[in-house]
């Protein structure tokens, strides 16, 4: 008998427990900072609740109406044809950003442990504690697999015990601590340039490649194009509200991809950091803030234990598009499933732990592994993944059985609504992600 979210709240939480972690927090502010600032946002917002928002419908819709794993959603709806690759490239997909996902999770560790012990690095020292941090192999390597394994014990918990109970308690706590950083950021002397990055948009700067990167960081934030809101979606009930549940998940992750922004940007540009920092944007200018703040050592204990369970409820539902598939596909107990998926991830993330130091001069496709799978996963398999789900709901699946599944047969009365978002899916999305892909690939390879 397969689980199930017990409640609507559950579902939400679980749902924004999946969106809501390094990409916000981490991932948006570094790319933002390294594509241009406001025109950057404005296009990631147009392109979470125009493009990506529909796409998470869809992928729900998929989810929930054939109650299995990925691979398997697409033949059930489906049975001619090839369509269970769709879920075959999900499953790639989120084994990819694990890859990197859990080398991040360990930075958040390592970050934790030090702010425990109040040894963080003092201003001036914060970028030389990083590179220290990314470059010691032993240390990156300690707790990268820590965070693997912490997120292989959530998911042996299974679905009720496991996630639910897990993600309902944090996410007021981390809005809590970001948005006490981002008032002391905002109110640093020399802000204000900050502000101004984040507000007052240069579209001269803005090419192909922003498009993509910031395509890429709406898929990743709102973890779809990767079959996690598509298993999500298999064990939620069929009266649960799916352009409700979907909308709040995305209003809720571009909220605390905002706040993110408020409050790391103004204090790169009060402490002198350069906003094209890169991956180490937010580990090198926390540590300046909370030096700022009266409180700061326990705020950064808060916030970075926070971070970290941000962290684990996203990795665990990428983690839990693999067991689920296992468990269903190769008919394996919950247990194996785990250990076998998390020893892949294990030696994924060994490559990517290392490319920081041992492993730095290795390149695929002319980045370190590290960079690489942040890439493929990001800017290739998950829109990839994404674009050929519209194509499936939008050309296969056809309007009625939408429509019939996203109004709960009927039973909810937005049938207009209901038939805008179909033909977002049908016809905006693809052509879209299709245009941003190859024009970004031809820029990026
Ligand atoms: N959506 C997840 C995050 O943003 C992967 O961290």
């Amino acid at each position: 008998m397969r689980d199930n979210f017990k409640s609507s709240f559950g579902v939400l939480v679980a749902m924004a427990g999946s969106a809501i972690g390094l990409g916000n927090l981490w991932r948006f502010p570094y790319l933002m900072g390294t594509n241009g600032g406001a025109a950057f946002i404005i296009i990631y917002l147009v392109l979470v609740f125009l493009l990506c928002l529909p796409i998470m419908m869809s992928e729900f819709v998929v989810g929930r109406r054939s109650q299995v794993n990925a691979f398997r959603a697409f033949k059930v709806l489906s049975p001619k044809g090839h369509w269970g690759i769709i879920g075959m490239l999900g499953v790639l997909a989120a084994i990819s950003l694990i890859a990197f996902y859990c080398v991040v999770g360990g930075w958040t560790i390592d970050y934790l442990v030090h702010s425990v012990t109040f040894s963080l690095p003092e201003e001036g020292a914060t970028e030389g504690f990083f590179s220290a941090a990314v470059s010691t192999p032993g240390r990156t390597l300690m707790y990268t697999y820590i965070f693997l394994i912490v997120t292989a014990l959530v998911l042996l918990a299974g679905i009720k015990d496991g996630i639910e109970r897990y993600t309902k308690v944090m996410m007021p706590v981390l809005f809590l601590t970001i948005i006490a950083i981002a008032v002391r950021s905002v109110t640093l002397p020399g802000a204000g340039a900050g502000l101004e990055f984040l507000f007052k948009p240069d579209f001269s700067k803005v090419t192909a490649d922003t498009f993509l990167n910031a395509l890429g960081q709406a898929f990743f934030s709102l973890s779809i194009g990767c079959a996690t809101i598509l298993t999500y979606g298999s064990y939620v009930k069929k009266n649960e509200k799916i352009v409700k549940m979907s909308s709040l998940t995305a209003i809720s992750d571009t909220f605390f991809a905002i706040i993110a922004g408020l409050a790391i940007m103004p204090a790169v540009f009060a402490f002198g950091i350069s906003p094209s920092e890169g991956p180490g944007l937010l580990f090198v200018v926390l540590p300046d803030i909370f030096d700022q703040i009266a409180g700061g050592g326990i705020i950064a204990i808060l916030f970075f234990f926070v971070l970290f369970i941000a962290a684990v409820t996203s990795s665990i539902s990428l983690l839990e598009v693999c067991v689920t598939f296992l468990i269903e596909e190769c008919r394996l107990r919950r247990r194996t499933a785990v250990l076998l998926s998390s020893g892949v991830c294990l030696v994924l993330c060994t490559l990517c732990a290392l490319s920081g130091s041992v492993l730095s001069d290795v390149h695929v496709l002319g980045r370190t592994f590290f960079d690489f799978f942040d890439m493929i996963s990001a800017n290739f398999l998950m829109p990839f993944c994404g674009l050929l789900v519209v194509i499936f709901v939008g050309w296969k699946m056809k309007r009625e059985a939408f429509v019939d599944e996203i109004s709960n047969g009927g039973t909810l009365p937005n049938t207009k609504l209901y038939n805008v978002i179909f033909y977002l899916v049908r016809y905006v999305a693809p052509i879209v992600i299709a245009v941003i892909m190859v024009f970004g690939w031809m820029k990026q390879i």
